[in-house]
């Protein structure tokens, strides 16, 4: 008997090892939010592509584990008297709750999954690259040892930002949904990291990424930004949290 359980559960393993990584999303925002989910190139959409997530709810979904892609979340969203749904933060653009393949309109707080990668690893990392809309966490769970901790922004850089790369709502009561990067606002090589900048060595921080910098050190800043901002583990599932209290 107890080796058929053995077998059980050395069966178990391998599966979760082969098969799945579980995205376990919790939302600990006063509001609602709607994440979605987005595939790389070579890999297969989500069961789902866009949810809602009340405050206080969880949901999980489950990704192959070699699943490569990015997920967000949407703000302030609401189905206007067309049936078209929108938002006025990380919106893609499909008019339903499925983004179905878009991505997220900036400025969205971007988690970024390679799972599976070089060597092995699983390579994980928020990105402010395309803006900040609201603070979020990623932590490994239950990986080798070895894993990096969580990443994540906590801080809610819309308060802290400036005046120039505010993201005001669509909406005329003045209210701000997110903070851009200036690459989306100026769109100059130096911020972008395109052109003749389009090299780690001649593409560094700006006073506008230590803004995102300084309140998120953990997060992508700039598209070079990788020494601080990208984190491995192996065999992990991840706990997702939007609007974390803290990182770690
Ligand atoms: C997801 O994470 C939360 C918070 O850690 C936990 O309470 C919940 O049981 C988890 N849900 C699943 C399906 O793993
Ligand atoms: C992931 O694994 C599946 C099944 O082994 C394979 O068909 C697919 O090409 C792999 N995808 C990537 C992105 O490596
Ligand atoms: C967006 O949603 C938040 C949280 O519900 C709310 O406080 C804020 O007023 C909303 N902003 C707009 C412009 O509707
Ligand atoms: C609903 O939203 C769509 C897409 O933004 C827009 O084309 C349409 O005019 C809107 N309808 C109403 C009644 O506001």
């Amino acid at each position: 008997m107890a080796i058929y359980v053995a077998f059980f559960f050395l069966f178990a393993i391998l599966l979760k090892a082969v098969n799945s990584t579980t995205f376990n999303f919790t939302n600990h925002c006063p509001h609602t939010v709607w994440p979605a989910t987005l595939a790389g190139a070579s890999s297969p959409p989500l069961s789902t592509t866009g949810f809602q997530l009340a405050a206080s709810a969880s949901f999980s979904l489950h990704a192959p584990s070699n699943w490569s892609g990015r997920i967000w979340a949407r703000t302030n969203c609401s189905t206007n008297d067309s049936g078209e749904f929108h938002c006025l933060s990380g919106d893609c653009r499909t008019g339903k709750l499925q983004c179905h393949g878009a991505g997220g309109i900036p400025p969205a707080s971007l988690m970024e999954f390679t799972l599976n990668g070089a060597d092995g690893k699983d390579f994980y990392d928020v990105s402010l690259v395309d803006g900040f809309n609201l603070p979020v966490a990623v932590a490994p769970s239950g990986g080798r040892p070895g894993c990096d901790g969580a990443t994540g922004c906590a801080a809610d850089i819309k308060s802290l930002c400036p005046p120039e790369l505010r993201e005001p709502a669509a909406t005329a009561d003045g209210s701000v949904v997110g903070c851009n990067s200036a690459c989306w606002v100026f769109g100059l090589d130096e911020y972008c990291c395109t052109g003749k900048y389009n090299d780690p060595d001649k593409c560094g921080p700006t006073k506008y990424s230590m803004v995102f910098k300084k309140a998120c050190p953990l997060a992508y800043s700039y598209p070079y930004d990788d020494e601080t901002s990208t984190f491995t583990c192996i065999g992990a599932d991840y706990l997702i949290t939007f609007c974390p209290s803290k990182v770690f």
